[in-house]
């Protein structure tokens, strides 16, 4: 499938049904949040995962909850265009919805390589008369095809401020992908007053997720932990918005922290920064 060509779920069944057996990041990360667009390889692979991290509900709600601060502060610093790549089979409110609650007329590109995102997405896709919301099919290793894409030159305008969102997707990158490259490829493409948000599972805290880790990758899922310093290398040339990079629980919290909201349970780091 290229670009922006919704198809209606019967083209993508063959697919699907190929695809139950076999578990999707996308699809156990919908598990956990409480959806419903999974197959039973999907469930059985959150379960094994659970087993060993029990706390894996509490990363994922989490990393939900930054991903509508750090947008919801793109939004009111100003940025009207958003670009979020790995971006997931839709969990409410989307992304969109948070940006275009403060600004009806913020502009969103969607993007994942997930084929099942596109069958989803359609009835969530419904932007505001003055913010289109698009969806690009395509893989975050390849940031030419997306940059030059002629979906995203549609939807965003280039010559000013995007916020780009990389949340729970740099990991599945294995440094032989070149993630740092990439990431610092979208970023020149971007102008000054760009934000860069990124969330990404670490090991640094005890007790680690090193078994949740194998765990996947037995399933055949690459899930690259990377510790706060290799973290920070992906802001490189970027100026930290406060508090910098730490743990997503503690970015900017609404509420009070709760006491099962741990570093370790939560096991991700996040940041917000700035292009100058
Ligand atoms: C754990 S979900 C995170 C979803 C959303 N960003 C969030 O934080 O709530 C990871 C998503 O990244 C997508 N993904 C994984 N590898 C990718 C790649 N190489 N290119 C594009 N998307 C990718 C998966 O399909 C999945 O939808």
């Amino acid at each position: 499938m290229d670009e922006v060509s919704y198809r209606n779920s019967a083209d993508r069944t063959d697919q699907s049904v190929r695809q139950a057996d076999i578990p999707h990041q996308a699809r156990i990360y919908n598990y956990l949040l409480g959806g419903n667009h999974h197959f039973a390889g999907d469930r059985n692979a959150a379960e094994e995962a659970l087993a060993v991290f029990p706390d894996l509900r509490i990363a994922a709600r989490e990393n939900r909850a930054f991903l509508r601060r750090a947008t919801r502060f793109a939004a009111l610093a100003g940025v009207r265009q958003f670009l979020e790549i790995g971006a997931g089979i839709p969990t409410a409110p989307a992304l969109h919805e948070i940006a275009q609650q403060i600004a009806p007329d913020s502009r969103v590109l969607y993007v994942d390589n997930e084929p099942m995102f596109f069958v989803q997405v359609r009835d969530l896709l419904v932007g505001t008369e003055q913010g289109k919301v698009s969806c690009l099919e395509a893989d975050l290793r390849d940031p030419e095809r997306i940059l030059s894409s002629s979906v995203l030159r549609e939807t965003l305008d280039l010559t000013r401020p995007v916020a780009l969102s990389l949340l729970a997707v740099l990991h599945f990158l294995e440094d032989d992908d070149d993630p740092y490259g990439i990431v610092e490829r979208l970023l020149t493409a971007l102008p000054s007053g760009s934000y860069l948000t990124i969330s990404h599972p670490t090991g640094d805290f005890e007790p680690t997720t090193e078994a949740l880790g194998e765990k996947f990758r037995s399933r055949g899922i690459s899930a690259r932990q990377r510790d706060r310093t290799q973290v920070a290398g992906f802001f490189r040339g970027l100026e930290f918005v406060d508090p910098g990079l730490v743990p997503i629980h503690t970015w900017r919290p609404d509420d009070p922290i709760l006491a099962d909201v741990t570093e370790a349970a939560v096991s991700i780091y996040g940041a917000v920064a700035c292009k100058p």
